[in-house]
């Protein structure tokens, strides 16, 4: 990572200040120990194809092997605690570089790291609600059901219960027209750790006359960013910070 891309990275949001906002994606929780889902190897789905388990469709033909495989893959994530990463997006918002951060995670880790702007437009994994009478319970319960039935149910009308997060196959939530609401009034969109490959989540780091990317891998935006770093997350946003003079 040359020291000249992470001064160019601060001399954009200073220039930009206060109409700048983040979008992140997975690849900013890999350094907490969750996978993300595309990187060459590692990525969770190079071994399990999305669309046949974790879709809409698959929750409602295949319930139990859906509940199976989202346990698998997300019930460890909600332990996961915020890196570098998250951390520094928290002291740039606080510092009044970045208006929040517009994440595709579920995980919640920005919200712990102390962002408190934060778009899920993915949804997020704290809770699942009854698909008949709409009730919301926390998703430590259902996974906790998940050890004595198939698959979980609503403790009030005995309905199928459904986790809150996008999946495959579903609308997008309120929060995703807040996001693009958010990149409108933004100058710059920082993404941090995303493939930029799934849209319209993607779409959003084309709306703004200026582009920064932080991610390990090439993204489709590269071309029209101002400047792409290549490094880790946590080590280049902190040392963004140093630049910034927020360490
Ligand atoms: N630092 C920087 N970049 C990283 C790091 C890291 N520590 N770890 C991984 N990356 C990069 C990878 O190179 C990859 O390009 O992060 C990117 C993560 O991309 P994806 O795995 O595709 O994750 P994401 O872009 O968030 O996927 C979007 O796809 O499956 C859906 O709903 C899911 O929200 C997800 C969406």
């Amino acid at each position: 990572m040359a020291d000249t891309d992470v001064r160019s990275l601060a001399e954009l949001l200073a220039a930009n200040k206060g109409h700048a906002v983040a979008l992140t994606g997975a690849g900013i929780s890999t350094e907490s120990g969750i996978p993300d889902f595309r990187s060459p190897g590692t990525g969770l789905w190079n071994r399990i194809d999305p669309m046949e388990y974790l879709s809409v469709d698959a929750l409602y033909a295949r319930p139990e092997t859906f509940w199976q495989y989202f346990a698998e893959v997300f019930g460890p994530t909600l332990a996961a605690q915020p890196n570098a990463g998250h951390l520094a997006l928290a002291k740039l918002e606080a510092a009044g570089f970045i208006t929040g951060v517009i994440t595709q995670n579920i995980d919640g880790l920005h919200q712990k790291a102390g962002s408190r702007t934060v778009y899920e437009v993915h949804g997020h994994l704290r809770t699942v609600h009854c698909q008949s009478c709409g009730r919301t319970y926390p998703m430590s319960e259902a996974l906790a059901q998940l050890k004595k039935e198939p698959i979980p149910h609503c403790s009030e009308c005995g309905g199928r219960v459904r986790p809150d997060v996008v999946l495959f196959g579903d609308m997008m939530p309120a929060a995703f027209s807040q996001a693009v609401a958010a990149v409108e009034r933004s100058s710059l969109v920082l993404v941090v750790g995303s493939s930029l490959t799934v849209s319209p989540a993607n779409s959003l780091a084309f709306q703004t006359p200026h582009l920064a990317i932080v991610n390990r891998e090439p993204t489709p935006a590269d071309g029209r960013a101002d400047v792409v770093l290549s490094g880790g997350a946590g080590d280049t946003l902190s040392a963004v910070l140093r630049e910034l003079n927020l360490a």
